[in-house]
């Protein structure tokens, strides 16, 4: 078949997804836009003869008569993998909802969790614009190879090995369901996005973060590696980024020793030859743990909820704001630039005390701080009983194109009606 001679080449990266709601003009070039380049010349010259054999003047050109090639390319596939576990997902969910799923409406939308007694608050996802698969598994125990206790380090998680196992199963488990997808229809993504169900997003995931060839992470956290709580890519960047546990293998080979989670995530990016490229995100993590106050050289930093951000994936939870401003201006460069360090200038990060629980009271904070949506969705999930979890899981599943997990009783039960659990927890 003939071909037009300026039609992109098969190797040309993917155009970015389209957006539903935010500003398009960051987008990058896209072949439509370089399509547009190629013509600039022919169209100049046709322009330039036009003038001259019919004399018209320039200004009566009618500009509308050259034939422009649409810039709209068509519809680039967009999956999103989201994992982990769903401990606060209430207060996650809100908004991963309106700044992530809801900016991307044609995107598939991938889930692997465990099963848990907080499992059943995934389904607030039933109000996801598509859910192409949950995939909620009964927590197992992973083997440890020797290659693989030769390869990471139990030190910096807190549950040694088989807690980095469990990780990256999760996330490596989204590209098992992403090539089912794939063989299934008869296509490939064109982009993957894989976020995590802890994260509190605070505004829209940004086109920027769309590079071809490259894979795109949060800045900072990189705890001597490279930041593993967002990350972005083509078909073929997100291969390799999420392949966590079958790359180990090639680790080893090239000779890497304990790794941690960022470290290894660093090395697996580097032996590929793909180039990593930090942007500042507007999520935080929504964590319980408890770390050192005031953060050490080497030490994390708890930072509030309602920082003004972008908090590029630090750790994050509703509290009273012990220090900002010139107390920031202290403690910010003490911490090491390669380790826990995310840009705390211009304001952006405001710290908790996170030596303790949350604090009492924490829920008039996020309240305050998420807005009204998020916070009926907060005492909706406190107050549920058992019939309307069972109604908003059915409803989930009915909204799946592939569920992979218990029946919604089963998943209810386990919260709500605190019967013995047919699962062991794991950590995760
Ligand atoms: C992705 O990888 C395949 C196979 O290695 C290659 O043929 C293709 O050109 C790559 N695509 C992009 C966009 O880099
Ligand atoms: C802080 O704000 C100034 C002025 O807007 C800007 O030039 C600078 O890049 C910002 N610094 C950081 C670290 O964001
Ligand atoms: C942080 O909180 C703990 C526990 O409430 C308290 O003992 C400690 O003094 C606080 N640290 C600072 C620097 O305020």
């Amino acid at each position: 078949m003939h071909k037009h001679p300026t039609e992109a080449p098969q190797k040309a990266p993917p155009p970015p997804p389209s957006p539903a709601a935010h500003d398009t003009k960051k987008s990058i070039p896209s072949q439509g836009a370089r399509y547009v380049t190629l013509l600039y010349p022919l169209i100049f010259f046709f322009l330039f003869i036009t003038i001259l054999v019919s004399s018209l003047n320039y200004e009566t050109v009618p500009w509308n008569f050259f034939p422009f090639p649409s810039a709209k390319s068509s519809n680039p596939r967009v999956a999103i993998c989201l994992v982990g576990g769903a401990r606060r997902f209430e207060l996650t969910g809100p908004s991963i909802l309106e700044h992530v799923l809801n900016v991307f409406p044609e995107a598939d939308l991938f889930v692997h969790s465990n099963l848990d007694e907080n499992s059943f608050k995934l389904g607030l996802l039933r109000l996801a614009p598509r859910v192409t698969e949950m995939r909620i598994r009964r927590p197992a125990m992973l083997p440890e190879t020797r290659q693989q206790k030769r390869v990471l380090t139990k030190s910096f998680s807190p549950n040694g090995i088989q807690g980095l196992l469990q990780y990256f199963d999760l996330v490596e488990g989204c590209l098992d369901m992403i090539r089912e997808q794939e063989t299934q229809g008869r296509f490939k993504y064109d982009w993957i996005v894989r976020t995590r169900v802890d994260g509190y997003w605070t505004g829209p995931l940004d086109l920027e973060a769309f590079k071809p060839g490259s894979y795109v992470v949060p800045e900072g956290c990189r705890f001597g590696g490279l930041n593993d709580r967002l990350g972005i890519g083509d078909r073929n960047t997100s291969e390799v980024a999420l392949s966590r546990l079958s790359l180990l293998a090639q680790l080893d080979e090239a000779g890497f020793r304990d790794l941690d989670s960022e470290t290894a995530f660093r090395a697996q990016l580097i032996v590929n030859n793909i180039p990593p490229v930090e942007l500042r995100f507007p999520f935080c993590i929504l964590s319980d743990r408890q770390y050192d106050y005031p953060p050490v050289r080497f030490g994390v930093p708890v930072t509030s909820m309602g920082s003004p951000g972008p908090l590029s994936g630090a750790k994050c939870r509703p509290c009273t704001v012990v220090c900002k401003d010139e107390c920031m201006e202290q403690i910010g460069p003490r911490v090491n630039e390669m380790w826990g360090w995310t840009e705390w200038r211009n304001g952006s990060m405001e710290l908790c005390n996170g030596s303790q629980p949350w604090e009492e009271g924490w829920e008039k904070i996020f309240d305050n701080v998420a807005g009204k949506v998020a916070a009926i969705v907060r005492r909706r999930v406190k107050n549920m009983k058992f019939d309307e979890c069972v109604k908003e899981m059915d409803c989930l599943r009915k909204k799946a194109e592939r569920w992979n997990g218990p029946d919604s009783a089963e998943i209810c039960n386990l919260a709500l009606l605190n019967t013995p659990s047919r699962t062991r927890k794991l950590p995760v």
